[in-house]
């Protein structure tokens, strides 16, 4: 069903583990060439882990998606070595927990910046290769279901605030580039379990339990459960689907 992805190259920030890596692994198992971008050194093994486990060419670059330049860069190395990129996943991103009234305003900036800006930055530059290439090309952001909820009982409004603009960046995207073949959606995940919420789960299994006994699937989401989503985001099976956030939540939302 997926056959239409073979060859393409895919750009994942936030790739060298997590959701981001675990999406990797989704593309290169349909023979896609994967590009990571991610702050964390292990970018590099990351990649090589996709090429040794999928047989595609993988690449990871070391990159602060805050800085827009940088991630520019990054793109550029990934089209010449990987050819024009005609997929894109934005995982990258950061939650700080804390009081409103007392958070200080670097954290506020930085959620932001990690999570709104350097979703934009990297978005900008898949758009200015993606427009003019003439093919299908499909953008996946990685938002969260706490862009249309609050969670509690812990407070990120700065989180919650970033992913709601995610969303909607996402829709406004859309309609800029729908003209030109270029679809944007987001991935609106509830409670999974990465890499980050694995550890924190581990250590805090009260708030792990309080978080599950709300959720009427009764267990936090796994990393394969975005699979089927973001593959069919990503190929020309959903070719007239665009503009759209949709919540993967085991039916946290629909209570
Ligand atoms: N895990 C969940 O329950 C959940 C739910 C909803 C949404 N999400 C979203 O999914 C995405 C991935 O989260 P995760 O749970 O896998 O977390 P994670 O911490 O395991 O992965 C995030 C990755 O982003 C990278 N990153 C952070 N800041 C960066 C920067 N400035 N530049 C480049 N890379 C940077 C990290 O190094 C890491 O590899 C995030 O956007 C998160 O908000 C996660």
């Amino acid at each position: 069903m997926f056959e239409n992805l073979r060859g393409r190259t895919a750009v994942v920030t936030g790739g060298a583990r997590g959701l981001g890596y675990s999406l990797a692994t989704a593309l290169a198992g349909q023979g896609v060439n994967v590009a990571l971008l991610d702050l964390l050194p292990i970018v590099g093994s990351s990649a090589a882990r996709l090429t040794s486990e999928y047989g595609v060419e993988a690449r990871g670059y070391e990159v602060d998606v805050t800085d827009a330049d940088a991630v520019e860069a990054a793109f550029a190395a990934a089209e010449s070595e990987l050819g024009v990129p005609s997929l894109l996943v934005t995982a990258a991103g950061i939650t700080i927990w804390g009081a409103s009234v007392d958070v200080p305003a670097d954290t506020w900036r930085k959620v932001l910046a990690v999570n709104l800006d350097g979703t934009f930055f990297a978005a900008q530059s898949f758009g200015r290769r993606a427009l003019g290439a003439g093919v299908p090309a499909s953008a996946i952001f990685i938002s969260s279901m706490s862009g249309f909820i609050v969670n509690q009982p812990q407070f990120q409004a700065s989180y919650n605030a970033s992913k709601a603009a995610v969303s909607h960046l996402a829709s406004s995207l859309a309609v800029e580039w729908a003209p030109s073949g270029v679809r944007v959606n987001a991935i609106a995940p509830g409670y999974f379990l990465s890499d980050m919420t694995r550890e924190f789960t581990e250590a805090n299994p009260e708030l792990a339990a309080q978080w599950i006994g709300t959720i009427p699937a009764g267990r936090m989401g796994e990393p394969d459960d975005l699979h089927g989503l973001a593959l069919y985001l990503a190929s020309d099976a959903s070719s007239y689907l665009t503009g759209q956030s949709i919540v993967i939540d085991g039916g946290y939302t629909a209570v």
